[in-house]
């Protein structure tokens, strides 16, 4: 057994853990966060997708017990209260889900992907770096149009941001 303390959604967590626990467990079981899910449990399909220290991370692929004393993401923390966080706005904007069940994992990758390139994405980077996320409904466009403007939209937030603290 192992004891974990990690920040999770801002929140202080810990627990005694079997050692093999996985993260993705850990947070859909201990802490009820179900919003991430577990599609393969073989790191094919990115439905499981938190952020650890900032970085996408496929959380079936990583024992809480690696994760313990990192800083933990998951869709449940991404809004702030009832404002959708850019990239949520923009899937629901764009359509960039059907039955949903891929949308927390490819929006924590999203969010990932926009914050590694300020400078903008373009369709080919978007298409490249959603390589680990598979969607089984909406044959990815509208999600790759979702990202583009999230992208864009908080590039305009900075710039607009800068501008006021100058
Ligand atoms: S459940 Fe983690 S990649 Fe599919
Ligand atoms: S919206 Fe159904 S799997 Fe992507």
């Amino acid at each position: 057994m192992s004891d974990v303390s990690l920040m999770v959604n801002g929140k202080r967590v810990s627990g005694n853990v079997e050692d093999r626990t996985l993260l993705v467990h850990f947070l859909r079981e201990n802490l009820g966060l179900t919003g991430t899910h577990v599609g393969c449990d073989t790191s094919q399909c990115g439905a499981c997708v938190v952020q650890v220290d900032g970085r996408a991370v496929k959380s079936c692929t990583m024992l809480v017990a690696q994760a313990s004393g990192s800083t933990i993401v998951t869709i449940e923390g991404l809004a702030n209260g009832a404002e959708l966080h850019p990239v949520q706005a923009a899937f629901k904007e764009h359509h960039g889900l059907q039955c949903g069940f891929c949308t927390p994992g490819m929006i924590m990758t999203a969010t990932d992907m926009i914050a590694r390139h300020p400078e903008g994405l373009d369709e080919a980077t978007v298409r490249a770096e959603l390589d680990g996320n598979i969607c089984r409904c909406t044959g990815y466009h509208n999600i790759v149009k979702a990202i583009l403007a999230a992208s864009q939209a908080m590039a305009k937030g900075a710039k607009g941001r800068a501008k006021q603290a100058a």
